[in-house]
């Protein structure tokens, strides 16, 4: 089974590719990776742990390598135990970003990254950049590969019915290089349905998540699913809210402020690549309790924290007789450390899926996400208990 990345060279993509290369050389334990329980016994028969091949588009220091790219990191957040990386450090090395394209990804991403390298590729048509793209993943691609778009988060644009309607317009728009109508994710999703390979987006932009996609994904058997890794704050939110719906309390006001560093924080301190974080972390509440009570959901950089992410959550909420409550939580996890071992376990249930002849949208998959595809359940509990069933389901069919 193979992996390609877009947005490869991030701390999520880098952690996510040296976490699988330790667990398959015996360097590191397998927690923190959902599809290793249990429950979910059989799978590595469908989709091993370890990936053949890795590979990636990204737009920026397209001359490094992953190594070089994850010591970056490494040295910004120490996020992990340095003799581990050190063990690591030639199989990594082999890895290298193809160029990707950087259309319409915001100011965040073109002030805070610069990515010089992948501008000349803003100069082409459309139909040029999907050629381009289609035959970096198409030199790589076996019958087992499956893409992740783990790329920075990019402004949305509005949806327009005549373009991303139906694939037969979107793809008549690609010919008439309607650039303002499209951004890298959608092109990235595009190339990736058009070939058969199956794609997930585990950040808010719009990647797959429009009717056109949806179609060609239905029509050439591929699955895919998304959006944005629930991962830190909203897990916890989707996970405790049903806990105040379960008990009949009655949610006032939510409040979830949010700070963090890094690469991620600096983008998101962009206000149009904020957006669609914000809406992606914002809806749960009202989604799980039936009702929309006050909420104030908050973004925030905070250099030095770096990859260290904080969130305070405060919870007004009522009882009997209508007597006003409070409960607080403080989240303070490793952005990259909670998100690299989804990535994995996403592109091994996507392989599966494949296998067992599923395609179009797998809202099965909403576990893993914040703003899951084709669904209404936000309910952490619940999420989990649809996943493990459809997997025994298609487990134990021929
Ligand atoms: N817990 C988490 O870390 C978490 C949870 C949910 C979602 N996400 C999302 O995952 C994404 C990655 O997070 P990160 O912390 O690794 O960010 P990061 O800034 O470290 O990495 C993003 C990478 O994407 C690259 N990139 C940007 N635009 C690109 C494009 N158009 N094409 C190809 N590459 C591009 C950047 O050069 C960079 O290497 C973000 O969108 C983030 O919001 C992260």
């Amino acid at each position: 089974m193979k992996l390609w990345l877009f947005g490869i060279y991030g701390i999520v993509g880098t952690t996510a590719i040296a976490g699988n290369k330790a667990i398959e050389k015996g360097i590191s334990e397998k927690t923190g990776l959902v599809s290793e329980l249990p429950d979910f016994e059989g799978l590595a028969n469908f989709s091993p742990l370890s990936f053949d091949e890795i590979g990636g588009h990204d737009i920026r220091n397209i001359e490094s390598n992953l190594y070089e790219e994850l010591f970056k990191h490494w040295e910004e957040n120490q996020h992990f135990d340095y003799r581990i990386l050190k063990q690591l450090k030639e199989d990594l090395e082999k890895i290298k970003a193809k160029k990707g394209t950087a259309l319409n990804c915001g100011e965040g991403v073109l002030e805070e990254l610069k990515p010089i390298e992948s501008l000349e590729n803003e100069n082409l048509s459309l139909e040029e950049i999907v050629d381009k793209l289609e035959k970096d993943l198409l030199e790589f691609k076996d019958e087992e590969t499956v893409a992740i778009n783990v790329a920075s988060t990019e402004p949305t644009i509005e949806y327009d019915e005549n373009i991303h309607g139906n694939i037969e317009n979107f793809e008549k728009a690609i010919k008439e290089n309607k650039k303002e109508k499209f951004t890298a994710s959608m092109l990235y999703a595009y190339v990736c349905l058009k070939n058969k390979i199956p794609y997930a987006n585990f950040t808010p932009s719009i990647g797959s998540n429009i009717q056109a996609l949806k179609q060609l994904a239905e029509e050439n058997n591929v699955p895919h699913a998304g959006n944005d890794g629930k991962t830190g704050e909203t897990l916890v939110k989707t996970t405790l809210a049903p806990m105040f719906a379960y008990r009949n309390l009655k949610v006032l006001g939510w409040m979830g402020y949010n700070i963090l560093g890094d690469l991620d924080g600096k983008v998101l301190a962009h206000k149009e690549n904020k957006e669609s974080k914000i809406v992606s972390k914002d809806k749960v509440i009202g989604k799980i309790l039936g009702y929309y009570p006050y909420t104030i959901t908050e973004i925030n950089f905070f250099p030095s924290l770096k990859d260290n992410k904080t969130a305070f959550d405060f919870i007004h909420y009522e009882g009997f007789l209508g007597t006003k409550m409070k409960f607080y939580f403080t989240w303070d996890a490793i952005d990259a450390i909670v998100a690299a071992p989804l990535v994995i376990d996403i592109a091994r249930f996507l392989n599966f899926a494949k296998k067992k002849g599923q395609k179009g949208v797998i809202k099965e998959l909403a576990f893993f996400f914040k703003s899951p595809m084709e669904t209404d359940i936000y309910n952490t509990h619940t999420q989990y208990q649809m996943l493990v069933e459809w997997f025994n389901k298609l487990k134990n069919e021929g």
